[in-house]
C-alpha cells in the first residue's frame, strides 16, 4: 500500500452482531460494545449508544427511546443501524489522532441467511458511515476463519455459531460454504426463554437484562455438569402481590426452562449433518464441529451436542469475538474466495 493511501485509508472491520458490535482495526478491537443505541424522541439526537444506552434500557424517561436496530441477525431498523455505526465509529476516530476522516475500507460480517434486500441495507449503512470500498463476508466463514480453520483447503470443516438472534450452522471447505442452516432461535431466544419460565413457574416478572445475567450465571443445557453453578437470585416482580420479589433459581431449572430452543438448535445441527455430502460427512467425522458465538459458553451445550451428534465438539477460543477476529483477517486480502463485493 502507498504513502498516501496508507495515510488516508483505514481499514476496518465490522461484526455487526444483534447483541454485540466488534469493530476492529489493525488486529486491536477498538469498539466492543451491545448493539443498541438511544435516541431523543423530540430532537432526533443520540443521547448514548453501546453500553451507555444498555444501562438505559428499561429506565428511560418519556422522551428517550432506546432501539435494538438489529433483530434475528438482521437489519430491523435501517436509520437507527447507520446511526449506531456512525457513532460507533466516532468512538474509533475519538481515539485516533487522524487529521482528516480517513476513507474506510471495510469487511463487514453478514449472517448466511440474509436476503438482498437486507444485504442492500448494510451496505448502505455502511457507506453512509463513510467506507468506501465494502466487502461483505457470511458469519460462519468469519467464525471459522477466527477460529483458526484453513477454510481454503480441501477439508471439510463444520462450524456452529450461536448468536444472539440466530444461530448458523455450515460446513465450509475450499474457502465456500457447501451447505448452510440458519435459524432465528439464538442467545436472545435462550433469554427470553427465562423470562417466560419465570413467569409461569415462579409468578416473577422479571427484566430482560436479570434474565441475560441469570442465564450466563446458572444457564445450562444439561443436569450432570462437570461443575455446578452456584444459585442465583432473580429479582423483579411479584405477579401476585405485584411488589418486588427474589426467586432463587439452580441450573437444574435452567435446563428445563431452555430445552426447546436447545432441542431446535440441536435438531438444526442434526439436519446440517444429514443434508452433508458423503465425503465431507467423512472429514466432519475426523475434524467435529467448531461452537462460535456467545451461544457456545451456554454451560454443558458441547456436551450434549457430543451426546447427540457422536461427534468432537470444540469451543473456539474466546467465541464471542471468533466472527470478528475471522472478519479482520479478511481485510488482509480482497482477492480471498469468500468475500462478497
Ligand atoms: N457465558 C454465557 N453463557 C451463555 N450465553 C452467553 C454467555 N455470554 C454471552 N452469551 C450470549 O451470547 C449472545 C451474544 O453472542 P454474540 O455476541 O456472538 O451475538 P451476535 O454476534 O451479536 O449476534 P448474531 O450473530 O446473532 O447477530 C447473547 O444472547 C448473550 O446473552
Ligand atoms: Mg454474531
Amino acid at each position: 500500500m502507498g504513502f498516501f493511501s496508507s495515510f488516508f485509508t483505514k481499514e476496518i472491520a465490522i461484526d455487526l452482531g444483534t447483541a454485540n458490535t466488534i469493530i476492529v482495526h489493525k488486529d486491536k478491537t477498538i469498539v466492543d460494545q451491545p448493539s443498541i443505541i438511544a435516541i431523543n424522541r423530540n430532537t432526533g439526537e443520540v443521547e448514548a449508544c453501546g453500553t451507555k444506552a444498555l444501562m438505559m434500557e428499561g429506565r428511560t424517561p418519556e422522551h428517550i427511546k432506546v432501539i435494538r436496530p438489529l433483530k434475528d441477525g438482521v437489519i430491523a431498523d435501517f436509520q437507527a443501524t447507520e446511526l449506531m455505526i456512525i457513532n460507533f465509529l466516532k468512538i474509533m476516530n475519538n481515539q485516533s489522532k487522524d487529521l482528516f476522516p480517513p476513507a474506510l475500507k471495510m469487511v463487514v460480517c453478514i449472517p448466511s441467511g440474509i436476503t438482498e434486500v437486507e444485504e442492500r441495507a448494510v451496505r448502505d449503512s455502511s457507506e453512509q458511515a463513510g467506507a468506501k470500498e465494502i466487502r461483505l463476508i457470511h458469519e460462519p466463514m468469519a467464525a471459522a476463519i477466527g477460529m483458526g480453520l484453513n477454510v481454503l483447503e480441501p477439508t471439510g470443516n463444520m462450524v456452529v455459531d450461536i448468536g444472539g438472534g440466530t444461530s448458523e450452522i455450515a460446513v465450509i471447505a475450499l474457502g465456500g460454504i457447501i451447505n448452510d442452516k440458519s435459524i432465528r432461535t439464538a442467545g436472545d431466544e435462550f433469554t427470553e426463554d427465562i423470562m417466560r419460565y419465570m413467569k409461569s413457574v415462579h409468578h416473577l416478572e422479571i427484566g430482560r437484562r436479570t434474565a441475560e445475567e441469570a442465564k450466563i450465571s446458572v444457564g445450562a443445557a444439561i443436569k450432570d455438569l462437570d461443575e455446578i453453578p452456584e444459585p442465583y437470585i432473580v429479582k423483579g416482580n411479584d405477579l401476585v402481590t405485584g411488589t418486588p420479589k427474589a426467586v432463587q433459581i439452580t441450573h437444574f431449572e435452567m435446563v428445563d426452562a431452555l430445552n426447546e430452543s436447545i432441542q431446535l438448535v440441536e435438531n438444526a445441527v442434526m439436519s446440517a449433518l444429514e443434508q452433508t455430502p458423503a465425503q465431507l460427512s467423512a472429514d466432519i467425522y475426523e475434524t467435529g464441529i467448531h461452537l462460535a458465538g456467545g451461544g457456545a459458553l451456554l454451560r454443558g451445550l458441547d456436551k450434549r451436542l457430543h451426546k447427540s451428534t457422536g461427534l468432537p465438539i470444540f469451543i473456539g477460543e474466546d467465541p464471542l469475538r471468533a466472527v470478528a477476529r475471522g472478519t479482520s483477517q479478511a481485510l488482509k486480502d480482497f482477492s480471498y474466495p469468500f468475500l462478497k463485493k
